[in-house]
């Protein structure tokens, strides 16, 4: 670790890469017993010429993530499995020219800001003014309008200490992008502990006053990417209510008990267990694309969020964040028309999101948690995601 700290993002090029990959043959994909490393390598330049890089984060226990300066986009995550085989557990693309041209419905891995999720008809009134939004998702606005953070080129950094390896990525939105008011500082900050944990941590400050959300939006497949369908991943949500949608997937405002519904899963539940069930919510979204409310102790404290487990290969996926809500997304929008990875085409269902989040439209809906951010106050919020196996 040591001689990493010394390393600047600059000082680290490919052939850090090379010093900190594991001998070939020597050991499983994400180099167990070394200690947590990071890694850089050019992937790419956009059409303008702006170069894009990949960065390598391996936690000397299994877990292997790779991220992308374009959209802060976890592309790689691989995870082992009890017996200590890894696979790769996130959809994603292999290419750069893949994320520009096709990444725009999906969001794969992406950081989305300026505002996760829905705004209701791209409109939104702020200290009596109002703004109005790209409409991307009929007759919504959706992650951020037309050219999210997901598209944009972030600034990295390699952060390490305490024995994990990190990377902060600073983005500065410009006031007045896509519409939103103010000058917006954003730092990301993934953090991959030799606990097999990936840490997301979101910062964000203003010099007017705007309206924030900040998520990550990786889609999972336990199994491993391209491997088929994710129905039979058991999940677990640490909530008792949900935000039921109109048929546009903006929340009625309702705050509605699961209990008795399909949208239960307190308990642990296969995703395709209720997924055909004639139920109207289902019906709006094609199968699970729905904000759970989750049972927080104190609002802006760490919360068990969801636990999923996949039976056939025993991984297992908890996640816990300070955020108040989570997106839960069985894929439905995946329709057999992309490539993947791994060479394999990606079919409705076969990954999930859970996306930690402020609910869906709320810069609209006075009673849910509020998403103002102003001036002199601080966004910030964490998602942790830790990669176990049973
Ligand atoms: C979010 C939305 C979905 C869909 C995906 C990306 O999860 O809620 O409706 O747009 O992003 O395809």
């Amino acid at each position: 670790m040591k001689g990493l700290l010394a390393l600047t993002g600059a000082a680290i090029s490919a052939a850090a890469l090379a010093v900190a990959a594991v001998p070939a043959g020597a050991q499983p994909a994400g180099g167990v017993g070394s200690g947590p490393s990071i890694a850089k390598e050019p992937f790419g330049a956009l059409a303008d010429g702006t170069k894009v890089d990949r960065y390598t984060l391996t936690s000397g226990k299994g877990v292997r993530v790779r991220i992308l300066t374009y959209g802060g986009i976890v592309q790689t995550l691989e995870a082992p499995d009890a017996r200590g085989r890894t696979a790769n557990v996130v959809l994603g693309f292999a290419t750069l020219k893949d994320y520009v041209d096709k990444n725009g419905g999906p969001y794969f891995g992406a950081i989305i800001g300026r505002y996760a999720n829905r705004i209701a008809k791209g409109r939104f009134t702020l200290d009596g003014k109002t703004y109005q939004l790209a409409i991307n998702n009929d007759p919504n606005s959706l992650h951020g309008g037309l050219k999210g953070f997901n598209t944009k080129v972030w600034k990295a950094q390699p952060v390490s200490g305490g024995g994990s390896v990190g990377l902060r990525l600073d983005y500065t939105s410009p006031d007045g992008e896509e519409n939103y008011p103010g000058t917006l500082k954003t730092t990301v900050t993934y953090t991959l502990t030799k606990g097999n944990e990936l840490r997301v941590a979101y910062h964000a400050t203003t010099d007017k006053a705007t309206v924030v959300n900040l998520t990550n939006h990786s889609y999972f497949n336990l199994a491993g990417e391209g491997t088929g369908g994710i129905y039979d991943h058991l999940l677990q949500l640490n909530a008792s209510r949900f935000t039921p949608v109109d048929s546009t997937l903006i929340p009625t405002g309702q705050l509605a008990p699961v209990k008795g519904t399909p949208f239960d899963f307190t308990r642990p539940h296969a995703i395709g267990e209720r997924i055909r069930v004639g139920d109207q919510q289902l019906l709006y979204g094609q199968g699970y694309d729905h904000n759970f409310v989750l049972d927080q102790r104190r609002p802006g404290e760490p919360t068990q969020a969801a636990r999923v487990t996949d039976p056939r290969s025993g991984r297992v996926l908890n996640i816990t964040t300070t955020e108040p809500g989570i997106q839960f997304y069985s894929g439905n929008f995946l329709d057999g028309t992309l490539v993947g990875t791994s060479g394999r085409v990606y079919r409705q269902g076969d990954g999930f999101a859970l996306e930690t989040q402020h609910f869906p439209d709320s810069p609209n809906q006075p009673n849910f948690p509020s998403t103002v951010l102003r001036p002199g106050q601080a966004f910030d919020s964490a998602t942790t995601y830790s990669f176990s196996a049973r």
